[in-house]
C-alpha cells in the first residue's frame, strides 16, 4: 500500500478534497447560475441540495475509496458485482470529459491573467463583451493557454499525492480566500453594492421552476466534485485512523462558504456597473469584471490580474483531482508507471478538449453542433450537459444505492467506524444511514425524473 501513496493525515485529505471541490464551479459557474435563476431563492435550494443530498453521498464515496484503496472502477468491482463496475467506469469517463472542457475554461482564466497583468488589456478601453467573444474564438491563444494549464496540472499530479496534490493545495487554498475577501471588501464600497447584495440575499420564490431544482442539484454535485468517483479516488489515499465523517462535513462547509463568498464578491461588483446584467451567463466573470477593474485606475491591472490568478489557483486544485481519477484508474488496473501514465492521460484529455475549444465560434460545425431544448447547442454545452449535469447526479444516485443497500456485511457502516469508533449506535449514525438509503437516492431520482419529463413534455 505504501507504494500507492497517501495523504499525510486527515488535514491533508481535507485540504485536497476541498481544493478539488473549490474551483471554477464556485467562482465562475455558481454566480452566473444564481444570476440566471433568480438570485437568493436559488441559493436556498442549492444549500439544501448540498447538505441533505450531497453530503451523505460524499461520505459514501470516501468510504468506498478508503475501504478498497482503488480507483472508482476497481473499487466497485472489488466490493460489488461486475455490473457495479460500470458505475465506476462511467465515473472515470465523466472525469475525462469534464477535465476536457474544464481545462479550456481554466485556459481562459489563465489567458485573462496574462492579458490583464502583462498585455495591457484594461487600458485599451475595449468593449469587454466583444473582447470575450473574440478571445474564446481565437484558437491560437486558446491552444497556448490550455496547453499551459494542462502542463501545470500534469506536473502537480506527477509529483504524487502527498508532495504534489496535498502540498500545492495547502498553499493555494488560503491564498484564494485572502484574495476573495479583499475583493469583497472593495466591492462593498461601490455605488450599487446594496442592490447587488439584496439581489443575492433576499429570496424571491416566484422565480422558482422545476428546472431551478435540477440546476441547483447538478451544480451541487459539480461543485462538491461528487458523482464520478473523485472522492472514491481521494478516499483511497486516506488513513484508517482518520475520521471521514467530520472531514466530509468540513469539506462541504468549505466549498459552500467559498461559493457564497464568490457571490458576495461578484454581485456588488456587477450591480455597480449599470451596463452589466446579473444574468449575463457564462461570460459573467469574464465580461463584467474587467469593466470594474478598469474603473479602479492605476491599481486596476493589479487587482484584475490577481483575481484571474485566483481563479487559476482554484481551477488548478480541481483539474488535479480530475486528472487523478483516470490516472489512478490506469495505474491500478494496468499496473503502469505513474509518471508516464500522468503525461499520457493528460495529453489524451487535452486532445479530447479540442472540439470544445473550437465550439466557441472558431468552427461553425462545433459551434452549432446539435439541436435540443429548443435551440442549437455548441459542443461544449453538449458535453457539459451529458457528463456533468446528467452523469454526476446519476452517478451519485448509484453510489448512494450501493452504499445504502448493496454493500455487503454492513460494509458502509463499518467503514465509517474506522477513525470514529464513537459513532457506533449514535443518532448521527442512524441519520447518516437514513440519508444515504432514502433521502439522497429518492430526491435525486425524483428531481431527475421531473426534469426529464419537463424536457420532453414542455
Ligand atoms: N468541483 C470542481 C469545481 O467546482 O470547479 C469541479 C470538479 C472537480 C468536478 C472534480 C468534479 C470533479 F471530480
Amino acid at each position: 500500500m505504501a507504494s500507492r501513496g497517501g495523504f499525510s493525515n486527515r488535514l491533508g485529505f481535507i485540504a485536497a478534497a476541498a481544493g478539488s471541490a473549490v474551483g471554477l464551479g464556485n467562482i465562475w459557474k455558481f454566480p452566473y447560475e444564481v444570476g440566471e435563476n433568480g438570485g437568493a431563492a436559488f441559493l436556498v435550494i442549492y444549500l439544501a441540495c448540498a447538505f441533505l443530498i450531497c453530503l451523505p453521498i460524499m461520505l459514501a464515496e470516501t468510504a468506498i475509496g478508503r475501504n478498497t484503496r482503488l480507483n472508482p472502477f476497481g473499487a466497485f468491482n472489488k466490493i460489488g458485482s461486475r455490473r457495479w463496475g460500470l458505475v465506476g467506469l462511467m465515473g472515470v469517463l465523466s472525469g475525462v470529459m469534464i477535465l476536457s472542457f474544464y481545462n479550456v475554461v481554466a485556459g481562459w482564466a489563465f489567458g485573462y491573467f496574462i492579458q490583464i497583468g502583462f498585455g495591457g488589456l484594461l487600458s485599451e478601453g475595449v468593449n469587454y463583451g466583444d473582447y470575450f467573444g473574440g478571445f474564446v474564438s481565437d484558437i491560437t491563444d486558446n491552444l497556448l493557454y490550455s496547453i499551459g494549464f494542462m502542463v501545470l496540472t500534469a506536473l502537480i499530479v506527477a509529483g504524487g499525492v502527498q508532495k504534489g496534490i496535498e502540498r500545492w493545495t495547502k498553499i493555494l487554498m488560503p491564498l484564494l480566500v485572502v484574495m476573495i475577501v479583499g475583493l469583497i471588501s472593495y466591492g462593498l464600497t461601490l455605488d450599487g453594492a446594496m442592490d447587488g447584495l439584496s439581489f443575492y440575499l433576499v429570496p424571491d420564490f416566484s422565480e422558482i421552476t422545476a428546472n431551478t431544482f435540477y440546476t441547483a442539484l447538478a451544480q451541487a454535485f459539480f461543485s462538491l466534485s461528487l458523482g464520478m468517483g473523485a472522492l472514491i479516488t481521494y478516499g483511497s489515499y486516506v488513513g484508517k485512523d482518520d475520521s471521514i465523517v467530520g472531514a466530509a462535513a468540513l469539506i462541504t462547509i468549505a466549498d459552500i462558504s467559498i461559493a457564497f463568498l464568490a457571490g458576495l464578491m461578484i454581485f456588488p461588483l456587477v450591480f455597480s456597473q449599470p451596463s452589466i446584467e446579473a444574468n449575463a451567463g457564462p461570460g459573467l466573470v469574464f465580461v463584467a469584471l474587467p469593466g470594474i477593474f478598469e474603473t479602479m485606475g492605476s491599481i486596476g491591472p493589479f487587482i484584475g490580474a490577481s483575481f484571474f490568478l485566483l481563479l487559476c489557483f482554484a481551477a488548478l486544485t480541481s483539474t488535479v483531482s480530475l486528472l487523478e481519477v483516470p490516472v489512478a484508474f490506469v495505474t491500478d488496473q494496468f499496473k503502469t508507471n505513474r509518471k508516464k501514465t500522468v503525461y499520457f492521460v493528460a495529453t489524451f484529455i487535452f486532445f479530447v478538449g479540442l472540439p470544445t475549444m473550437l465550439s466557441q465560434g472558431a468552427s461553425d460545425f462545433f459551434t452549432n453542433f446539435v439541436y435540443y431544448g429548443g435551440e442549437d447547442k455548441d459542443f461544449f454545452t453538449l458535453i457539459e450537459n451529458v457528463f456533468s449535469d446528467l452523469a454526476l447526479p446519476l452517478g451519485g444516485f448509484f453510489i448512494a444505492i450501493f452504499a445504502g443497500w448493496s454493500w455487503k456485511n454492513k460494509g458502509f457502516q463499518k467503514e465509517l467506524y474506522f477513525g470514529n469508533a464513537a459513532l457506533e449506535g449514535t443518532f448521527l449514525e442512524k441519520m447518516i444511514l437514513f440519508m444515504v438509503r432514502f433521502i439522497s437516492p429518492f430526491v435525486v431520482g425524483a428531481i431527475f425524473i421531473i426534469s426529464v419529463l419537463q424536457i420532453f413534455f414542455n
